[in-house]
């Protein structure tokens, strides 16, 4: 077969497999470059096929360039962030896997794969970004403590959701045991080591650790790190430096942005293995140096981790590192599950049928025992977030009057939908009331699609008066 037609049998496959391609020979000219790639690169296939690709991708330096690297050092590129500029001057960031194709221990080719972070990139540059006029705030707040200036608009701690102890609802003597701990670890600056299932509060324990003590009225930042690309963590922890990759900036990472205050790290055991010996360097050093940087900053951060698996089952599966977690579990608090502590339901359940009535304007006063019978039965796999995710649509939805009711009560579509609607909120979303009102549209809009535009089997299915429905539909302009 003739050199080309292999080349249009690995075009084809290419584009079928849809995995954005590159691939050069010998001498650097690209023999294949497919749609995916050319839209990843923002370029088209015309530009690049048949070309040198030093020609195309000019702005990338050798040394950076992953292409260049697999073609003349025989060098393996696996996951490897690539930031440049294109032939257009347009921002590209991929991350690359590229692979040398030796024959008889002749270079023949070099092989690219590349996914697209761009968006992924520009999450993390917000995340920074917003973290640092929080703190700023936060600073700013210290200086100006005392004086309640309103500043509308901006992203000010005061304005962002701040739990303390007092927030904290629960009888149950083990989980009384963990709220212990936890404020006895206010009056130091101890790693906190947190381990809950999710939706059991681990957040409320550490923002009510930080501020209930000494550290109250400096940063509290929290990342997960289970949200972030491993290959941009390391930079958003400790900062970058120019020079460290393309594109790279000077910036503070979250370690130096939350100097003197706490850093919440959630889900500690996502964080890549090796991550996680530099984080414990930098716990037992307390120096971090950013990435691409070669000075020593001096930082002081309290820690709190938290995990929401056993901590002896992640480091039995090597996803946590032990020597870390005995760094981290100076004061360990595990918070019991709910189906552990049942009988806190009934007074949670009170605490968000007061919230709730606040929030939606209604008048509420009590839950008939029928409905806590079936908030008794439940076993709540998203805990106390699940919880109050039930009362919060049963309080939204329930009929006029002021009993809540076992009909109000959903607990089928409680956790499916619930928690991810109230642990998908941020604040870039508008007010708490705005993204509600925006769930129960969408909500009322599946349903009346469902049924035909039909409102009375609607108002059946979604458990509310047809007036009421009626009046929703008048609001949202959907009637
Ligand atoms: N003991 C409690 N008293 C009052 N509210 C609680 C309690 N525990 C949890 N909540 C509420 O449940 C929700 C989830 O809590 P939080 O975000 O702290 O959980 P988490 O353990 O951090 O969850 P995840 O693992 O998903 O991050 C919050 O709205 C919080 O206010
Ligand atoms: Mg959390």
């Amino acid at each position: 077969m003739r050199g080309k037609d292999y080349r249009a049998i690995l075009q084809a496959a290419s584009e079928v497999l849809g995995e954005a391609m590159h691939i050069v020979d010998a001498r650097g000219t690209t023999i294949m470059y497919n749609e995916a790639m050319a839209r990843l690169e923002k370029i088209s296939v015309e530009d690049a096929l048949g070309k040198p690709f030093r020609q195309v991708f000019s702005n990338i330096p050798e040394p950076e360039s992953t292409l260049y690297q697999a073609l003349v050092n025989r060098r393996e590129i696996r996951e490897q962030e690539q930031n440049y500029l294109n032939i257009y001057g347009k921002q590209v960031t991929t991350v690359n896997t590229t692979i040398p194709i030796i024959v008889d221990d002749r270079v023949v080719a070099a092989m690219e794969i590349a996914r697209d972070i761009t968006d992924i990139k520009d999450m993390s540059d917000r995340i920074l970004t917003l973290q640092d006029s929080i703190s700023a705030g936060a600073r700013e707040g210290e200086e100006a403590k005392g004086a309640e200036a309103e500043d509308e608009g901006r992203a000010r701690p005061s304005e962002i959701q701040r739990y303390h102890f007092e927030d904290i609802i629960g009888e149950d003597p083990k989980f009384l045991q963990a709220v212990d701990r936890a404020m006895r670890a206010t009056t130091n600056t101890a790693s906190v080591f947190i381990y809950g299932e999710t939706g059991t509060g681990k957040e409320l324990f550490a923002q009510s650790i930080h501020y209930g003590g000494k550290r109250q009225n400096k940063p509290f930042l929290a990342q997960n790190c289970a949200a972030i690309p491993e290959s941009l963590l390391e930079g958003i922890l400790f900062g970058t430096e120019k020079g460290g990759f393309t594109g790279a900036v000077d910036r503070a990472g979250l370690f130096e942005q939350a100097n003197g205050g706490t850093l919440l790290l959630d889900e500690v055991s996502a964080m890549p293995y090796e991550l996680q010996s530099k984080l414990l360097r930098v716990l037992q050093e307390k120096y971090i140096r950013r990435v691409g940087g070669s000075r020593d900053i001096l930082v002081d951060v309290r820690i709190i981790a938290t995990v929401n698996e056993s901590p002896q089952e992640l480091i039995a599966r090597g996803a946590l590192r032990q020597d870390l977690y005995y760094r981290l579990n100076v004061i360990g608090i595990t918070i019991p599950p709910l189906r552990e502590r049942r009988g806190d339901i009934p007074i949670l359940a009170d605490q968000f049928i007061r919230k709730y009535n606040g929030e939606f304007g209604r008048e509420i006063w009590m839950i008939s025992d029928g409905a806590l019978d079936r908030l008794q039965d439940h076993d709540y796999p998203g805990n106390v977030r699940e919880l109050e995710n039930i009362i919060m649509a049963a309080v939204s939805m329930a009929d006029e009057g002021h009993v809540l009711t076992e009909r109000d009560i959903d607990i089928q579509r409680s956790y499916r939908e619930g928690p991810a609607a109230v642990s998908e909120y941020d604040l870039s979303e508008g007010t708490l009331a705005e993204y509600l009102s925006r769930i129960e549209q969408t909500v009322i809009r599946q349903y009346l699609t469902a049924n035909g535009g039909n409102v009375s089997k609607t108002a059946r299915d979604l458990g509310m008066l047809r007036q009421n429905l009626q009046h929703k539909l008048k609001k949202y302009e959907l009637g």
